[in-house]
């Protein structure tokens, strides 16, 4: 199978297109960037992640959130939460990211991506300087305190298997470039600390895009 696959790879030959990354990201007049959210089911990394977005529209960037919930209604809906099921999922998101900022994009992923390897992977897709990794960090106990959907509680009663930090590993960052204390700060605050760190790495400007 494998040599099947690397045999029809060899066959498919890239196509360099007029329309290029440089040429997007220009048109938009923006660095591409993927701020990567990694942490716990109910860390808080769906809605850091909206309301930077939110932020980030309003100064007139040019943006895309992507969120696990979501994208496993559709791209990965055939993909579970086994460890491999889990893998594949952020091979998928990272591909797609890529696309994304090749588009000229800015692209904010929330998923748990439990794995440094699969986090790692997605980094070595992409530019240099372009993946910012973005701990989501929230203990379990107050993930499990706030249990949204309830899945903490079926976990607990065995009605979920692999649940992430019950019965399935979560390999935080060693060094994340930024790591949020999502179960003690306001949202307002967090999504200043990610964007102070954007400025850092000149992702966005110092003053606003838009008057
Ligand atoms: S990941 O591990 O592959 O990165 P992803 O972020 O896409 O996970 O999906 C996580 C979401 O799926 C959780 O926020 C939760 O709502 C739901 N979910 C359902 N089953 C599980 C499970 N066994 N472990 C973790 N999350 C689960």
């Amino acid at each position: 199978m494998t040599t099947q696959l690397q045999a029809q790879e060899s066959n498919v030959i890239w196509h360099q297109h007029n329309v290029d990354k440089a040429l997007r990201s220009q048109l938009k007049r923006q660095k591409p960037a993927v701020l990567w959210f990694t942490g716990l089911s109910g860390a808080g990394k769906s809605t850091i992640a909206g309301a930077l977005e939110k932020s980030l529209a309003d100064q007139g960037y040019h943006t895309y959130l992507l969120d696990g919930d979501n994208v496993r209604h559709g791209l990965c809906s055939d993909l579970g939460f086994s460890e491999q099921d889990r893998r594949e999922n952020i091979r998928r998101i990272g591909e797609l990211a890529k696309l994304m900022t090749d588009a000229g994009l800015i692209v904010l992923s929330a998923f748990i991506s439990p794995y440094r390897e699969e986090r790692q992977l997605v980094k070595d897709l992409l530019e240099r300087g372009e993946f910012i990794e973005i701990y989501v960090n929230t203990s379990l106990q107050v993930c499990e305190q706030r249990d949204p959907k309830g899945l903490y509680k079926k976990a607990r009663a065995g009605q979920i298997v692999n649940f992430t930090g019950i019965d399935s590993d979560y390999q935080p960052p060693i060094a994340p470039d930024l790591a949020l204390q999502a179960g003690e700060k306001t949202i307002d605050k967090l999504v200043d600390e990610c964007l102070l760190v954007m400025k850092a790495r000149n992702i966005i400007a110092q003053d606003k895009k838009l008057p």
